[in-house]
């Protein structure tokens, strides 16, 4: 591959400065073009690209200030704030150079100029310039995406078709959406495809881990506050049911809420009004709420633990999702959809697909409720992989041939990684219950489910 020339704009208002400038950059394998007044550096800017631009500061013959160069470089700057500009000193003027960089120049050289460090400077200037507008358009090609970002939802199971049914239902409407399902079975994406199906898509989704603000920061952070309302409160803080506003919120484990919370956001969702922290100010936002979670809410409202009133508010609508034990029918579609996502994360590897062993091996295994696991399972298989495609042995399953894992082929990690799964499925991931089961103090079994990368 041959590389793209590198442009560079010479300014100066000296014919033989210009001219020698650009014999140099010639001779070094530079495109040149050439411009001799501000006016001049403009015109040729708003026509075509340039990797840099190398210019003067004065362009008014006896002026020594600068000025018409800073107004250039402010104007520059403004128009294309990638495009490195490295300005050229008639004088030894170190404040000249300190304000030129100031207003966005990248470097500046004194004239007379060396060659070497001149051109060395150029080289540098258009790499790193390259590099930050490939990242600008990587980052605004990524908000586009996330815009419009309708996730893939694969359901082609039996199990899903409910879900499916309901979800086009009620995508479009206003409704406040409870999404539940045990750990890993696609609450969040569930979210966002509401969200993206809804006509607030253009507008914000705001997801919020509800079940973990602590009490100190749960108002401020739900309902903002202002500055001095606590001795933290150095500025104003707009909080997630403003930043929601015309889009939707996402409340999260909202299970785990202690009552006190529950209290706080029932109030919100009662009169449709809050109040910042520190202020008396009364606030309306417009906000649909989608929550989640993971445990059996309404065992939690027998309990006492939650709120009905609460609930009442939140579960318009309620969504179950299966768990993936149930949806085997999917898991063929699931595995090809991480694999394209893997695949495109380690591009180098240029994968086809998983082959007829290995899709058995998948379909065959009995695998908890968490697609997560799927998932894990098929990044690692990819980075296994050495082939075009995915055989049964990258994937590293460990199975019998009656389809279930046994502890005495696992190792101890894998065992004890096993059980706390378990237990938290038969715990519906509560996991102060499931830290009972195993006999480990909750703190302990938050421990391991860091080290396993196990979500609750
Ligand atoms: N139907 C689906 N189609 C495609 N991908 C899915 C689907 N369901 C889940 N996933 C993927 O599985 C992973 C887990 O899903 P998600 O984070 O939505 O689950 P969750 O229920 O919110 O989990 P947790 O209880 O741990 O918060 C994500 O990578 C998600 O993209
Ligand atoms: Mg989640």
């Amino acid at each position: 591959m041959t590389e793209r020339p590198k442009k560079v704009l010479i300014a100066d208002d000296q014919q033989d400065v210009v001219e020698a400038l650009r014999l140099l950059l010639k001779s070094e394998s530079f495109e040149t073009q050439t411009a001799a007044s501000p006016a001049g550096v403009l015109e040729a800017v708003g026509a075509s690209d340039f990797d840099a631009v190398l210019m003067d500061l004065n362009y008014t013959r006896d002026t020594t200030s600068g000025k018409e160069g800073f107004e250039l470089l402010t104007q520059l700057q403004a128009l294309d704030s990638t495009l490195p500009v490295i300005v050229m000193t008639a004088w030894s003027s170190i404040p000249g150079a300190v304000e030129a960089i100031r207003r966005g120049a990248r470097d500046y050289i004194e004239k007379p100029w060396d060659n070497h460090r001149l051109v060395s400077l150029l080289r540098t200037h258009v790499e790193l310039g390259r590099a930050l507008r490939e990242s600008a358009r990587l980052e605004s090609e990524n908000q586009l995406l996330r815009r419009r970002d309708v996730p893939e939802l694969i359901a082609e199971s039996r199990a899903m078709q409910p879900v499916l049914t309901m979800l086009e239902r009620i995508g479009p409407s206003e409704a406040n959406v409870l999404v539940t399902g045990e750990h890993g079975t696609g609450k969040e994406i569930v979210a966002r495809w509401l969200h993206a199906a809804s006509p607030r898509a253009e507008k914000p989704l705001i997801i919020v881990n509800a079940g973990g603000l602590s009490e100190g920061v749960f108002e401020s952070e739900l309902f903002g506050h202002v500055k001095g309302a606590f001795t933290d409160a150095k500025t104003d803080r707009v909080g997630y049911f403003e930043l929601a506003d015309g889009g939707t919120l996402f409340l999260d484990e909202i299970g785990n809420m202690p009552g006190r919370q529950q209290a706080k956001l029932l109030r919100v969702l009662q009169t449709g009004e809050f109040q910042r922290v520190g202020s008396s100010k009364t606030k309306r936002v417009d906000v649909r709420l989608i929550s989640a979670t993971n445990v059996d809410i309404g065992q939690e409202v027998a309990d006492g633990r939650f709120r009905e009133d609460l609930l009442y508010r939140l579960n318009t609508v309620e969504i179950q999702l299966p768990p993936l034990r149930d949806r085997g029918e999917d898991i063929a579609a699931l595995a090809a959809h991480f694999l394209k996502r893997q695949g495109a994360r380690y591009g180098t590897k240029k994968l086809t697909g998983l082959d007829r062993e290995a899709l058995r091996a998948l379909q065959e295994h009995p695998w908890p409720g968490n697609i997560r696991e799927l998932e894990h399972t098929i990044e690692r298989a990819v980075l296994m992989a050495a082939g075009p495609q995915i055989r049964a042995d990258d994937l590293g399953l460990r199975t019998r041939s009656d389809g279930s894992a046994r502890l005495e082929d696992m190792t101890l990690e894998e065992a004890e990684k096993h059980l706390i799964q378990k237990a938290l499925g038969r715990c519906q991931g509560n996991v102060s219950r499931a830290a009972e089961v195993l006999g480990l103090s909750r703190s302990a079994l938050y421990r391991r489910l860091q080290q396993y990368d196990i979500s609750e």
